[in-house]
């Protein structure tokens, strides 16, 4: 949505189920996240010192989750910037459509699991900063 501010993103705890032997954390769609689950992908192998994202979405909503490490999500709807450090696999950030996002600050060994309202779509994103501000602001 264009009219969607950072402060529509929320940090969600996740469910775990805790066993000595370890722990589960799962995840459905409209129960865990509000919206239906389509796509599922992860970030890793993420160098020292590279920013990933710096592009907005039209429709698409996500679940981010540090499953491993951590790293930093700045979060930005044109107004206000705010950023979320994930380094638990029971937290996830909720984020809305109609943001800008960079994420940086990849520990080692990081990785970011993504869960994704829609198939992957070039025409879903907004790539350049400016055309984000003048969808934000149409
Ligand atoms: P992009 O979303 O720009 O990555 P990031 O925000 O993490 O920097 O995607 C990088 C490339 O991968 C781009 O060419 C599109 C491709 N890609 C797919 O083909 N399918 C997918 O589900 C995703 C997320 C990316």
């Amino acid at each position: 949505m264009k009219s969607t501010s950072v402060f529509d993103a929320t940090l969600i705890q996740l469910p775990a189920i805790s066993q000595e032997k370890g722990n589960i954390t799962a995840i459905n769609s409209n129960i865990e996240v509000p919206f239906d689950i389509s796509r599922v992908y992860y970030l890793y192998d993420v160098p020292g010192g590279a920013a990933r994202g710096g592009h907005a979405h039209i429709e698409l909503q996500q679940l981010i989750v540090a499953a491993s490490g951590s790293f930093d999500i700045i979060l930005d709807d044109g107004i206000v910037k705010r950023t979320f450090s994930l380094n638990r696999p029971n937290i996830g950030l909720y984020m809305p459509s109609g943001l800008w996002r960079e994420l940086d600050n990849f520990s080692s060994g990081a990785i970011c699991l993504v869960l994704a309202s829609h198939e992957y779509s070039e025409e879903d994103y907004l790539r350049t900063y400016s055309e984000f501000k003048e969808w934000k602001n149409e």
